[in-house]
């Protein structure tokens, strides 16, 4: 096990690497980058304590050899195929993922799954515990490697390991489900930090140790038997707001919103959706209230778009096809019902887009539409207010989003209240622009004031120092 002290200080070790392969002109490969808040906050950090990130390259069975990147060191851990259909498809996004978001689909449990899921995560910590230099800090995410910290723990008791939750953490009637629960616990009590997107994420992960271990929890600690401490608290993640402020600033994006708007036909209104197609968004229950307002009347498809993006995602994974045909099929059809003078109510877009045709699309929307059944966070609601320009843009916001915490003056839904969230739609296009521009504001105040960096900062603050004196107690917030 390598140890010495030109290793890695700082390593982050999460399911994706942040770097994409791009074919270049003369055919040869090269990495880039990915657009990503995670990757932007960290970088910095990556290149000034000497980092290290371990991720998956997206393929299966591809063996690419670590090399350096913008400064710092990328290290690929290889999936075979089986893998990605059991870790990744199966164990990660047809059990975790689903039960995790309220069960909002249902959630598969399988013993070859798990097996997978477990050789998966000893894998990344073995690559984890062989890139870190002695001492380091490592940065764990997500639900894809909830393992991930006991196993690295056991490997190398001198790193100070932190590990991030970035979706929701269940209430325990719905964690309880997992056959395999004990284990999961005891992998994230590995940490001598986990973070969660909210309060209710923390408080539903204590409990669940006091009734499910033998523990000692003193508020948000936990006082792992023989071993170290482990807090458990709240970190809500954010955006990079100067940069997409900046972005959707530039001439090349105000142009593109420009030539947007006019292949929409210069509309009134314009309704956005931006989402990765996925079960939780809300998709159906958004797609029928928009749809149900333009029959009625409520909105007139003259005035009126409804421009919805969906990036492709998960597609091996049959709950993410079905929902794919659900889509086409309710938007096909309510397109031939309703219409505009020479374009569709509903433009819907199912694909990926470059970050400057996001920040052009938050430019021209008279109302975002977020609407999840549950989310983590939903980083699309902060990026619409740092990117709409003037001062009276308008979010409608799921009370089931983790940002629904932080933006209390957006417009809140329950995004199963078809007639709620309808009526909600129409106030928020037609509030007086006094009101819009008063909820606009202390929204805007709310995401300039906790930035990406902010959120990292304080993360590792907490896992690397003394954690900060106890805030003063939030009242009780359950998230079922
Ligand atoms: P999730 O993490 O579940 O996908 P978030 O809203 O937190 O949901 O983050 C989604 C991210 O993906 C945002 O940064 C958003 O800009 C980006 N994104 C969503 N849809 C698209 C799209 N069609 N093209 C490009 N980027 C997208
Ligand atoms: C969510 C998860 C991330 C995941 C992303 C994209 O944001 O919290 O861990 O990387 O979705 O999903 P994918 O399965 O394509 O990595």
């Amino acid at each position: 096990m390598p140890e010495t002290t030109t290793d890695p200080r700082f390593v982050v070790v999460a399911n994706r690497l942040p770097v994409n392969r791009v074919t270049d002109a003369d055919g040869g490969t090269s990495w880039q980058t990915a657009p990503g808040g995670l990757v932007t906050a960290l970088e910095p950090l990556m290149r000034e304590k000497g980092g290290a990130w371990i991720g998956w390259i997206g393929a299966p069975d591809e063996v690419v050899k670590p090399f350096r990147h913008d400064g710092y060191q990328i290290v690929p851990v290889e999936l075979s195929e089986a893998e990605v259909e059991d870790y990744y498809e199966g164990f990660s996004n047809g059990t975790l993922w689903p039960l995790y978001h309220d069960a909002v689909a249902f959630p598969e449990y399988h013993r070859e799954w798990w097996d997978a899921y477990k050789q998966v995560n000893k894998r990344f910590a073995e690559a984890a515990a062989a890139s870190a230099g002695h001492g380091a800090t490592v940065w764990v995410q997500d639900y894809q490697l909830q393992l991930v910290p006991a196993m690295l723990r056991e490997l190398r008791p001198d790193l100070k390991i932190g590990f991030f939750l970035h979706i929701p953490f269940p209430p325990i009637e719905l964690f309880e489900q997992i056959p395999w629960r004990r284990q999961i616990i005891e992998g994230l009590l590995g940490a001598d930090l986990v973070g969660f997107q909210t309060p209710a994420g923390a408080q539903n992960f204590l409990r669940l140790v006091r009734k499910r271990t033998d523990n000692r929890v003193e508020r948000y600690r936990v006082f792992v038997k023989d071993s170290h401490v482990c807090a458990a608290r709240a970190y809500p993640i954010s955006i990079d707001v100067q940069g997409f402020h900046d972005l959707a600033q530039s001439p090349e994006v105000k142009a593109e919103s420009e030539a947007l708007l006019e292949e929409l036909g210069h509309p009134k209104n314009i309704l956005l959706g931006v989402d990765r197609l996925d079960y939780t968004k809300g998709l159906r229950q958004r797609i029928r209230a928009v749809g149900e307002l333009f029959a009625s009347g409520q909105l007139d498809p003259d005035e009126t778009v409804f421009l919805q993006v969906a990036t492709p995602s998960r597609e091996d994974v049959e709950q993410y096809r079905v929902l794919r045909d659900d889509i086409d099929l309710l938007v096909g059809r309510i397109n031939s019902q309703v219409g505009g003078v020479g374009r569709p109510a509903i433009s819907y877009r199912h694909a990926g887009f470059p970050r400057a045709t996001m920040a052009a699309m938050y430019r021209i929307a008279s109302v975002m539409l977020v609407t999840p059944l549950r989310d983590g966070m939903n980083l699309v609601a902060k990026e619409y207010i740092a990117c709409h320009p003037g001062r009276a843009g308008a979010l409608v916001l799921s009370e089931f989003a983790g940002a629904a915490r932080e933006l209390k003056r957006a417009y809140i839904v329950n995004p199963y209240d078809l007639d709620g969230l309808k009526e909600t739609i129409i106030e928020a296009l037609t509030d007086p622009y006094a009101e819009r521009s008063k909820r606009w504001r202390a929204m805007q105040r709310q995401v300039w004031n906790h930035t990406i960096d902010d959120w990292a900062n304080n993360f590792l603050r907490d896992l690397e120092g003394e954690p900060e004196p106890e805030p003063e107690p939030e009242p009780a917030e359950p998230e079922a």
